[in-house]
Parts: structure tokens; sequence; C-alpha cells
């Protein structure tokens, strides 16, 4: 097996109360691409924070290859201190990297130097914190989130450029499809552990129902050994008469495995009191228009949306640039879906949808 570029071995942290990571192993070698998947609040972006050598944990070890230059995208990223996308992108760029590098993919993610990062759109912001990752074309990606507020075209194009590359990837990700299509080993991070298949995500969800399957068996197990051991305990004759210490301390550690073991979080059921309906009329919209300086992003949009009817908003992630361009507001439409109940709003530049 390849030498590992990164190593991490019985990671333990806790911020408080239950321990977030308990003797986690995590080893990527050259050119392997992980998904790391888990719940919300599982850990995982502590997890990859602590490869970045950003987060320091309670104990355990972390290895990384000396001369392996590795690039770390967080979840959420932070333009503050830098004026221009040009000089946050540039910081990521260690003295010997190409310093034309960045260029080439800023133009790809239609993302302008000039601009003010702290004014940048969701998409945006996270074109530029790709860019500042990419353009040092490092041995290792750490990736919190990549697809983020990133519209169709851009994941395709993420996907893509990763896939082209040779760099050992870990990905967090929420987007399946991104995932499989990416992945060829899945980590999972849950109640503290790791478990590892070199299997991409497609293979996830039956191999966790498969695990958490066993789990519940061998639980189901314990809680019948504890009920037989109880038993005899109580009615026992031979517990009656002479109290078996080495049964009785028996005991006493399967009850403590059965306190110890962190059962999964299940499906939680949820009722909640259906806030009382105003009216069928949720929303009404008559002839909006809005602009960003001189860069229209609505205008003249008018929509009524009913109590229970599904609607979503999209548009081009640059259709606000584009308009800008064609010296015409982006308008907007609604366009009905094949499901009655639903209905889409169509945000484009086009001036005559
Ligand atoms: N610096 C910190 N101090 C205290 N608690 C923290 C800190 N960082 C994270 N946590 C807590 O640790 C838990 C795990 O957080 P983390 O962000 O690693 O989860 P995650 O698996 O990435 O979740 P998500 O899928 O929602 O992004 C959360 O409950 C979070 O509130
Ligand atoms: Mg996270």
């Amino acid at each position: 097996m390849a030498a590992p570029l990164l190593q991490l071995n019985g990671i333990a942290l806790t911020f408080g109360g239950t321990p977030l990571l308990e003797g986690v192993d995590l080893m990527v070698s050259a050119g392997e691409r992980l998904c790391l998947v888990g719940r919300n609040g599982s850990g995982k972006s502590t997890l990859l924070k602590i490869a970045a050598g950003l987060v320091e944990p309670d104990s355990g070890t972390t290895f990384r290859k000396p001369d392996a230059t590795i690039r770390y995208l967080p979840q959420e990223p932070d333009f503050s201190g830098f004026a221009t996308v040009s000089d946050y992108v540039e910081a990521g760029l260690a003295p010997n990297d190409d310093r034309n590098a960045p260029r080439y993919l800023m133009e790809q993610l239609g993302l302008r130097g000039e601009d003010n990062p702290a004014e940048l759109s969701g998409g945006e912001a996270r074109r530029a914190a790709l860019v500042r990752v990419l353009a040092p074309s490092p041995d290792i990606l750490l990736l919190d989130e990549p697809t983020n507020h990133l519209d169709l075209p851009a994941i395709e194009w993420l996907e893509g450029e990763l896939a082209d590359r040779n760099a050992a990837l870990v990905i967090i990700s929420h987007d399946r499809r991104f995932l499989a299509n990416l992945s060829r080993v899945t980590v999972w991070l849950d109640r503290g552990k790791v478990r590892r298949i070199e299997r991409g995500f497609a293979a996830f969800e039956s191999w966790r129902d498969d695990v958490l399957a066993e789990e519940e068996s061998e639980r189901r197990k314990l809680d019948r050994k504890i009920e037989a051991e109880e038993h005899w305990m109580r009615y026992g004759v031979t517990a009656r008469r002479k109290r078996n210490v080495r049964r009785v301390a028996g005991l006493q550690a399967l009850r403590q495995s059965r306190r110890d073991a962190r059962r999964a979080a299940g499906t939680v059921a949820m009722s909640a009191a259906e806030a009382e309906r105003s009216g069928a009329l949720v929303i009404e919209a008559s002839s909006v228009s809005k602009s960003y300086g001189s860069s229209p992003v609505v205008a003249n949009f008018s929509t009524r949306i009913l109590a229970r009817r599904r609607s979503s908003i999209f548009s081009s992630a640059r259709s606000r640039r584009t308009a800008a361009a064609y010296g015409s507001a982006p308008t907007c439409k609604w366009q009905p879906s094949t499901r009655a109940a639903r209905a889409s709003i169509l945000v484009g530049p086009s001036a005559n949808p």
C-alpha cells in the first residue's frame, strides 16, 4: 500500500459533554478519493479541521508527509482582511507556486479579480474559495461542502476538475451524486468513531443499514442476556444459597456495556401543530424590482404564492452580471411543473422569456 500522505491515529476530542471523537483513525494515501460522511453535528468538519492542523485534538497523533501540499476548503470561507477576490485567492499560493494559476480558474468560474469578496453572492463566494484551494495544485484537498451554493453547471465543472487531478481528496458533502461520482473510499463518522469501506459513496447506504441492523441485533442479544442473568440472580437456587461473585461481576459488566453504548440516532418522530393559516394567499408580489447599484437583479416581477404550493427559485448564478452586460434586467416567470402542486420561478437574463 502507498505510504500515507496524511495519517491521524487515536484522535479524541470533547467540547464538553459527550465526546465528539473517540479514538478516530484516518489515513489518506496519494490519489485516494475519500468521502467523509455522517449526520449533522457528528464532527465531520471538526475532524477535517484536525486533519488540516487547524484544531488541536485532546489526544492522538497527526502525521502529514512533510513535502506534501495540503489545502483545506472551509465550510464557511472567511474573506476578512481581503479587499479583492484576487488578494484572497493569491494568499493561498505558496512562494514557488505559479502566480498565473488562479487566472484560468477564475475565468472558468466567472469570477472577477477586482470584486470585493464581502459583496459576493453565496455561489460566487464558494467559487472564490475553490479557486484559492485549487490554484496551488495541492497533493491533498480537504473539501468541506465544496458544492454548497453552487449551481448545476458549476458542480459539474468542479466534478470534472477534481476527477482530472491526481490530488488525494477528502470530501464532505451533502450532494449525493457528487459524492457517488467522485469517491472511491467511504469513511463514516458515527457516535465518535469512524468506519471505513474501500468503496465509494454509492455503496454507503446499504452498508450503513447492515452495520446498524447488526448493531441492533447485538444490542437485543445483550438485553436478553442481562434479563436472563437478572432472573438467575433473583430466583436461581444457587444464587440464593451463595452469591456467585464472578457471575455478579459479569452482570455488572454487561449492564455497564449497555450504558456505554451510544445508540444510533434513529428517525425522530415529530409532530408539530400546524401553524394556523391566515388564508390561502401567502405572498403576493406586484411589479417588484431590485438592483445593486446599476446591476438589476429582479425587474418588474409579479407573483402570487398560495398556501401549500411548493415553489423553487432558480437562475444562472451569473444572471445578475450577464443581465448587466446585456443592458437588460433579468426577467422572471412562473414555470408550472409537471406536478400540479409545484411551480418554479425562473430568473434569467432573457428579455423575452
Ligand atoms: N469550537 C467549538 N466549540 C464548541 N463546540 C464545537 C466547536 N466546534 C464544533 N463544535 C460542536 O461539535 C459538534 C460537531 O460539529 P461539526 O461542525 O464538526 O459537525 P459536522 O458533522 O460538520 O456537522 P454538519 O453536517 O452540520 O456540517 C457540533 O455539535 C458543534 O456545535
Ligand atoms: Mg460540517
